[in-house]
């Protein structure tokens, strides 16, 4: 087997772990309404990238942190990136249809569960950061922590009531890429950041990291826009289209233009990680899932 291959099976299997310890960690029937429990188990397990948990993971490898230790927090992102998903697309937001491939949870079940399972999904996080015995409790705090700042009113939430109210006024780049930030390149940054952390990473490590994952997620979030601006329902597993007439890096820079910047996020995110030690497992894991819509490829 050459490095790439070997690579790429060490990826399948962290992502193939976080779905298993996702399935152990949600919700089982009989601890909650059989209906809320399907319908977050629903919504949490369908077939997701797993992006920031993988980042969690990858960052705490990177660092020298041992197998497994870094899981519960890597999930725990994922259950808040979820439960972000499912607000996100309830109809007093994107109004959306479909998800991951299937249909969205407030169409497959009615819209009250998906608010009550997304909020509880949001809060089942926490728990299972506080409950996590391979973490030291100063850790279990900061990771509440970090998770708590990304996700409020300086985060996703904020990032998602200025989409709301904002956004088809947006007119520059600068205004825009605050946006993506509060929206998406917050939690992508924590969850980068935590797994840094859990490897004892030091302050400047931490830094170095959190440079990354802002870039990560300015160019993710461009990468999505790219996707609603050209990509199929069938390869996006979601809606596409839903951001006409809305300002998006594609709306600003043309796709070309939208390309670009999100090259050159991924360059300067690479070079903030291999100025505190080389990151050969991040940026080859990074490389592969950008690939599809780099400028070059
Ligand atoms: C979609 O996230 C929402 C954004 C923040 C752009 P992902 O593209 O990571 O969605 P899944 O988890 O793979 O479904
Ligand atoms: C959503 O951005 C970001 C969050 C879920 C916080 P989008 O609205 O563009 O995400 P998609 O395209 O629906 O996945
Ligand atoms: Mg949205
Ligand atoms: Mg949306
Ligand atoms: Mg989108």
């Amino acid at each position: 087997m050459d490095d790439s291959a070997a690579d790429l099976q060490r990826l399948e299997a962290l992502r193939a772990g976080v779905d298993r310890r996702l399935a152990e960690l949600a919700p089982r029937t009989g601890t909650a309404p059989d209906r809320l429990v399907e319908a977050v188990r629903y919504a949490l397990l369908a077939p997701g990238k797993r992006f920031r948990p993988m980042l969690t993971l990858l960052t705490a490898a990177q660092f020298g942190a041992s197998e497994g230790v870094a899981l519960d927090t890597a999930c725990a992102f994922e259950m808040v990136h979820a439960a972000s998903l499912i607000l996100d697309d309830l109809p007093a937001m994107d109004d959306a249809g479909l998800r991951r491939g299937l249909p969205t949870i407030h169409r497959a079940f009615d819209e009250a569960t998906a608010v009550l399972a997304g909020v509880g999904l949001l809060n089942h996080a926490y728990a299972v950061v506080s409950a996590d015995a391979g973490l030291d409790s100063g850790l279990r705090a900061e990771i509440a922590g970090r998770i708590a700042g990304s996700v409020g009113f300086s985060g996703l939430i904020a990032g998602q009531a200025r989409d709301l109210f904002d956004r088809d006024q947006m007119r520059d780049v600068p205004a825009l890429d605050r946006l993506n930030h509060e929206k998406t390149g917050v939690l992508i940054m924590a969850a980068a950041q935590s797994g840094a952390r859990i490897a004892g990473a030091g302050e400047a490590a931490v830094a170095a990291v959190g440079e990354f994952g802002r870039r990560m997620g300015l160019a993710f979030q461009i990468r999505d826009d790219l996707i609603d601006a050209e990509g199929s329902v069938e390869g996006a597993g979601k809606d596409v289209g839903k951001d006409a007439g809305m300002t998006t890096a594609v709306s600003l820079l043309g796709v070309d233009g939208a390309r670009a910047a999100m090259d050159d996020h991924l360059a300067a995110g690479r070079a903030a990680l291999d100025a505190v030690g080389g990151c050969d497992l991040v940026a080859g894991y990074v490389g592969r899932l950008f690939a599809g819509r780099k400028a070059a490829a």
